[in-house]
């Protein structure tokens, strides 16, 4: 037999068969959430019943914010400019950024660095607080524009305590919160990308897949955005804030 230059490990096909990580995709169709599901895929094993209440609440907690968050705003503007279903999902998906969204890499990368550190969590944080200030940087997964207390972050850190989830990188994420307060006077309260960054880093997830965990639940709602925008609104009509004023160089020749 040749070697093979390209192996994968997902899924395997044949004439008839479909096998995701080894198991039979009618048994999971017939047996599996699709929760449980996109777990099998990512990690390579089905999730213990612990795991897939989790990871079932993370993808829940993303699935809409209403229309003002970029990306639902990049979806709705492409469907009403005439393009397909497709496209203003990638307009939307593209529209995910460090800030939005992208946080919960960013985040979880960090965690995942000084979570390997020696050390109390609250010592940790507390260096982590001072090192950011002292080089200017913005701890990301922190603060919201709206929710002093976001219902998100509140209930995946209550289900993470109650599942046993509760690890070494929630504990730093709420330390990280106290010092950011302590520093600036100011209450930063974890948002529900320090959450899920948080979250995913105890269940064992690489930082990398992070905006993956936003991509997945948001593509749902922003796909209900996208279909209300092209059913019941007329194309091209004004999206976003109107009260805008110009401020640049008053009417001149070239
Ligand atoms: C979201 O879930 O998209 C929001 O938390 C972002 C925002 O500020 O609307």
């Amino acid at each position: 037999m040749t070697e093979s230059a390209w192996k994968t490990s997902i899924t395997n096909i044949g004439p008839g068969k479909i096998e995701i990580r080894g198991y039979p995709i009618d048994q999971l169709m017939e047996k599996k959430s699709f929760a449980e599901t996109i777990f099998l895929v990512l990690k390579g094993e089905l999730p213990t019943e612990a795991e897939s209440e989790m990871f079932e609440a993370i993808l829940i907690s993303s699935v809409d914010h209403g229309i003002s968050p970029p990306s639902v705003l990049g979806a709705r503007n492409s469907i009403s400019a005439g393009n397909p279903l497709n496209a203003a999902v990638a307009a939307g998906v593209l529209s995910i950024g460090d800030i939005h969204g992208g946080a919960i890499e960013q985040a979880a990368k960090i965690m995942q660095e000084w979570a390997k550190k020696d050390g109390a969590s609250k010592d940790l944080a507390q260096q982590l607080v001072d090192d950011f200030s002292s080089k200017k940087r913005r701890m990301p997964g922190f603060g919201h524009r709206l929710h002093k207390t976001d219902p998100r972050t509140l209930k995946l850190f209550e289900k993470a305590a109650r599942l046993d989830f509760t690890g070494r990188h929630i504990e730093l994420c709420k330390e990280i919160e106290a010092a950011l307060e302590a520093k600036t006077g100011r209450r930063l309260p974890i948002n529900v990308d320090g959450a899920i960054a948080a979250v995913i880093s105890d269940m064992g997830f690489d930082y990398r897949l992070g905006k993956g965990f936003f991509i997945l639940s948001r593509t749902a709602g922003m796909i209900a955005h996208i279909f209300e925008e092209w059913t019941t609104q007329r194309p091209m009509r004004k999206l976003g804030d109107t009260n805008c004023e110009y401020v640049g160089p008053d009417s001149r020749g070239v």
